[in-house]
């Protein structure tokens, strides 16, 4: 993508990004409409979807030869990357903005032909935002966020990872993840995965494992992680399809190897 659109597409980006929040920070504190989708626990709010719209609006009618892939099915349903594409999850973390009414974000992954161009997370409640535009670095607000440290050890990583690998799970063995547990220096569950990718990029988690995430989770943050270095695959270190849901490792290189060889493969469940 040339340079000149790039920075176009992206300060027009953030003012809606700016432009959403505040509806979002008026609006959530009144009673909210909850419904649920998948299962009692999947939640979705009318701000999730009013702010998924507000965003296809505004792509649509300054950028009508883009393309939207949105969690809340307002976008366009794809199958393929060609061309820009614009991954939006509204809200990230719905479970803690219903609950919490913080640690929720809005996750904006620009792709071109398949390619990371831009990402984007706003931390709402914080006033932080992640980005990061391919080569040009990763920042939190205004400041650059520094190349991940290559002399971690599993030992002294911090993981964000949930219960759900220690509870029987079709992936990986249970057993095999509690020594996992018990060898890392501390594990810490957020509930955004967009947050637990800026959270890899800023240096404070080393690595993030989860068990199923939609490109619409990880969009932004991919580009974000790898502008300091880090690297994100499927727990089995295969590259990700972005059109397609999968396990997902996040992490620090110098701790990769090591948790995808002598944890998720050791543990492995055939499916
Ligand atoms: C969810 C959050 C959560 C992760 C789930 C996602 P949502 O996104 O990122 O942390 O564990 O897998 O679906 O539904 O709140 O946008
Ligand atoms: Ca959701
Ligand atoms: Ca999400
Ligand atoms: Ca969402």
């Amino acid at each position: 993508m040339e340079k000149i659109i790039r920075d176009n597409i992206f300060q027009q980006a953030i003012k809606w990004i700016y432009e959403a929040s505040s509806m979002i920070r008026e609006k959530m504190n009144d009673p909210l409409h909850i419904e649920t989708k998948s299962n009692p626990n999947d939640l979705v709010t009318e701000i999730d979807q009013a702010t998924e719209k507000f965003f296809v609006n505004k792509i649509r009618s300054t950028y009508p030869n883009h393309f939207i892939l949105g969690e809340e099915g307002f976008g366009d349903s794809l199958d393929n990357l060609t061309g820009t594409v614009w991954i939006i999850d509204p809200i990230d973390g719905t479970t803690n903005f219903v609950h919490q009414k913080s640690n929720f974000a809005i996750s904006i992954g620009i792709y071109y032909n398949g390619v990371g161009e831009i990402g984007l997370i706003y931390d709402v409640k914080r006033d932080v935002l992640y980005h990061a535009k391919k080569g040009e670095g990763a920042y939190k607000n205004k400041v650059k966020l520094t190349p991940l440290k290559r002399d971690l050890t599993l030992e002294k990583s911090i993981i964000g990872m949930n219960h759900f690998w220690l509870c029987h799970n079709r992936l990986v063995d249970e057993k095999v993840m509690e020594k996992f547990v018990r060898t890392v220096r501390g594990t810490r569950s957020y509930g955004s995965a967009a947050l637990e990718f800026a959270y890899i990029a800023e240096g404070i988690l080393d690595a993030y494992l989860t068990l199923n995430l939609a490109p619409w989770d990880i969009a932004a943050g991919i580009v974000i992680v790898n502008e300091v270095g880090g690297v994100t695959t499927t727990i089995d270190g295969e590259s990700v399809h972005m059109l397609k849901q999968s396990p997902i490792l996040t992490c620090n290189p110098a701790i990769q190897e090591i948790i995808i060889k002598n944890y998720i493969t050791k543990g492995r469940k055939v499916t």
